[in-house]
């Protein structure tokens, strides 16, 4: 039988090139022209094929993308927008207070339950009194009969439509969308709602938009079903901010981008003490695979024939 023999060289790499080169391994030849003609051929083919398909696939992509008839949202300098900034609660709450007197007229939010503001935007004893604003029907009780009652902290944002059918013959037939995620679930999240909001105005000279239809330049499509929801003053802030129309959505967006992430706060919390954490840990941690792993990585294995 053949001896392998493993020979350590224990050390930097350094030693290996001072060993005497009788040593020496073979490498197998794996170069594109070492291959038999027919291989390479077929591989030319499929290279070419390959490289033809995906320009063709990208030139149909780019001719079709319809992005460039759309007026995209500017990147606004939100509170929140720095790697470690938290949101602005005072915005969330005001925010809050804007969703609940204007938007609610059309939109749910029934993602959202009252207890989700302890501690967010309001304190326990005041969520409470807002949850006790609303009729809640619960049931059946004893009798069997279902009955009303006043909300609770675990009561879900009431609906201002029962289904989706009754909030479109209330709309001329278009769908206010539910609010909860609505930052998420458009391209530009913030920035393209708090456009949408603030930026109606009368359509181009030779445009002409439906009836029951109103022009804003950032709805893709530039008709839409909403009409202007806010302008300036359109509530009265409980924390005496003036409400002007942008003022008012910046709130509403702040609320918004809350609801889509709870988490946000404490995602960036924790990032930074991942971040500190790794920071110590990563470099200790290299330190030791280099230390441990010096004698493997500069060992060399070599094949003495037999004598
Ligand atoms: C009078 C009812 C009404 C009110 C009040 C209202 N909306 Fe709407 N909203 C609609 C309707 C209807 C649509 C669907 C429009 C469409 O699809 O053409 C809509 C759509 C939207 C959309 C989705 C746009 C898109 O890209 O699909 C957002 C975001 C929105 N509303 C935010 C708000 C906010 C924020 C408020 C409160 C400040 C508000 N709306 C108040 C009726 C309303």
């Amino acid at each position: 039988m053949a001896a392998l023999r493993v020979v350590v060289f224990s050390g930097t790499g350094r030693t290996l090139l001072n060993t005497s080169k009788s040593i020496h391994t073979p490498r197998a030849n794996m170069s594109f022209a070492s291959l038999p003609k027919r291989k390479k051929i077929a591989l030319t083919t499929i290279g070419v094929l390959t490289t033809g398909g995906a320009g063709l696939a990208l030139m149909l992509q780019q001719s079709v993308k319809a992005s460039d008839l759309e007026l995209h949202p500017p990147s606004y300098p939100w509170s929140h927008n720095g790697l470690l900034s938290s949101l602005d609660h005072a915005s969330i709450r005001r925010g809050y207070q804007v969703y609940k007197q204007v938007c609610s007229a059309c939109h749910s939010m029934e993602y959202l339950a009252f207890r989700n503001l302890v501690g967010v935007s309001h304190t326990e004893a005041e969520v409470k009194t807002l949850a006790e604003e609303i009729e809640v029907v619960d049931g059946p009780d004893d009798s069997g009969e279902m009955f009303t009652r006043p909300g609770k902290l675990s009561d879900y944002f009431p609906k201002p439509y029962a289904n989706p059918e009754a909030a479109r013959a209330a709309n001329n037939g278009a769908l206010p969308p539910d609010l909860s995620y609505i930052i998420s679930a458009r391209h530009g999240g913030e920035d393209y709602v708090f456009s949408l909001l603030t930026s109606y105005c009368d359509p181009p000279a030779g445009v002409s938009v439906r009836e029951d239809l109103y022009y804003n330049p950032y709805f893709p499509g530039q008709a839409i079903g909403m009409a202007p929801p806010i302008y300036n003053e359109v509530l009265e802030y409980d924390d005496g901010t003036p409400a002007t129309m942008s003022q008012v959505a910046k709130d509403v967006c702040t609320f918004l981008r809350w609801a889509a992430e709870p988490e946000h706060d404490q995602r960036k919390r924790m990032g930074l003490k991942i971040l500190i954490g790794a920071s110590i840990l990563v470099p200790l941690v290299y330190y030791l695979k280099r230390h441990r792993w010096s004698v493997m990585k500069s060992r060399k294995i070599a094949y003495r024939p037999p004598k």
